[in-house]
């Protein structure tokens, strides 16, 4: 395994299709899910060269947490169907490389699970639903488990279409359609697994929200769950239940992204959730340089969507993030060699970026900035067009 596409080759054959589909799609037409990666290359470097870099340093902080290179992984839901206790697994990975891993509300591993396989603090993503009970308890089990940020999600009160997860049926139980058990009779690897853990359902809602015992009752509440009603002002009690530091993910917009200022957050993720969402809207990384110039020097920005090498982390550093985030390749690893896999892409990813900083002509990540770009100024003022 030499780089992200490798582990998606793989995962692809070995992760039943449903729920590889579910990571590698974007909704609607897809165009702003493959935007995110492909203006990541619009980018270009400055290559330097007669500079000493023998000595290099890629640690930097996180909201205040030390990391091994400026890198985090992004909340994903179903993380434990791409591989059996995937979310235990890949925090496990996280941690072991010095890094935030984020849980997600829709994950497979419960919170309390994740807290008893990890010793460091990880993230937690919290969907803002309309059971605010539900909600209020969800902030405490993590404030109890010890989880060092709340993540908010903004951009998910209602939902994006993916044609693939319509088409595989993927709902809540699954469709067991004969297309859908004959696709799960070719994964042995995948089966294998699944077969030994316990853990398939959503670990943070079953037993915890009202009325929710099993699969069928699950269904008919997630339908309802969603809460388009969600706007700034409702952010005050999640702060004041919480206590702690939070991120908010999902700004698009520079005046968004001083509303989060308003709002008292200590940092925001600029992201399109991927592109799962809004399909038609501008890419991450183009929208950044904006959102910087807007609130850069009152908040930690953050940025997430396309990432699928270490010089995409140089970029975005570059453009002024305090540090990334990345979903899809790391869900790739998982599916195909579980915690190993994720450890691996989490090697290459620091790699890439250590040895592309140094051609750059920089030996540490915290002196980088938009001096190392030969173009840092085309998406300045374009609201990403
Ligand atoms: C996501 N994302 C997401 N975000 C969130 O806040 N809560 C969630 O439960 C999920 N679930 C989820 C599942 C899957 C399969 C994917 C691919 C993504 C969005 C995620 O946090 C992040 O914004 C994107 O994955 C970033 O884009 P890349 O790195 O995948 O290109």
């Amino acid at each position: 395994m030499t780089c992200v596409e490798d582990f998606r080759q793989v995962a692809a054959r070995r992760v039943p299709r449903m729920f590889y589909d579910y990571a590698d799609s974007g909704s609607w037409t897809e165009h702003t899910y493959r935007a995110n990666v492909s203006d990541f290359a619009l980018l270009k470097f400055c290559q330097r060269v007669g500079i000493n870099f023998e000595h290099r340093n890629l640690r930097s902080t996180l909201l205040g947490e030390d990391v091994t290179l400026p890198l985090a992984l992004s909340p994903t839901g179903l993380t434990g169907m791409q591989h059996a206790d995937g979310e235990i697994l890949a925090a496990r990975a996280a941690e072991n490389f010095g890094i935030p891993f984020t849980l997600s509300t829709m994950s497979i591993c419960s919170i309390e699970d994740v807290a008893a396989h990890v010793s460091r603090p990880f993230w937690f993503q919290l969907y803002v639903m309309r059971d605010r009970d539900f909600v209020g308890r969800l902030i405490d089990r993590a404030k109890n488990a010890g989880c060092s940020a709340l993540v908010v999600t903004m951009d998910l009160q209602i939902l994006g279409q993916r044609h693939k997860d319509i088409k595989n049926g993927l709902s809540t139980p699954p469709k067991p359609t004969l297309m859908n058990l004959l696709n799960l009779a070719c994964k042995p690897y995948w089966c294998m697994h699944m077969l030994a853990t316990r853990r398939r359902t959503f670990g943070n809602i079953v037993g915890h929200a009202k009325g929710v015992s099993d699969m069928g009752s699950l269904s008919a509440w997630t339908e309802q769950q969603f809460d388009p009603t969600l706007s700034w002002d409702q952010l005050e009690w999640i702060k004041a239940r919480w206590g702690g530091k939070i991120i908010l993910k999902g700004i698009l917009d520079a005046r968004d992204a001083r509303k989060a200022v308003d709002a008292g957050a200590d940092a925001l993720i600029v992201s399109n959730h991927g592109g799962r969402q809004l399909d038609g809207t501008s890419s991450s990384i183009a929208m950044l340089p904006d959102i910087v110039a807007e609130v850069g020097q009152d908040i930690e920005v953050l940025l997430d969507g396309g990432v699928r090498g270490g010089q995409d982390i140089l970029r975005a550093v570059a453009l002024g993030a305090q540090g990334v985030m990345m979903g899809r390749p790391f869900l790739y690893a998982l599916g195909a060699f579980g915690e190993a896999g994720v450890r691996r892409c989490l090697q290459l990813m620091a790699n890439e970026l250590d040895v592309s900083m140094a051609f750059c002509g920089r030996t540490d990540i915290r002196d980088v900035d938009r001096s190392i770009l030969l173009n840092p100024q085309i998406f300045d003022g374009t609201n990403g067009l």
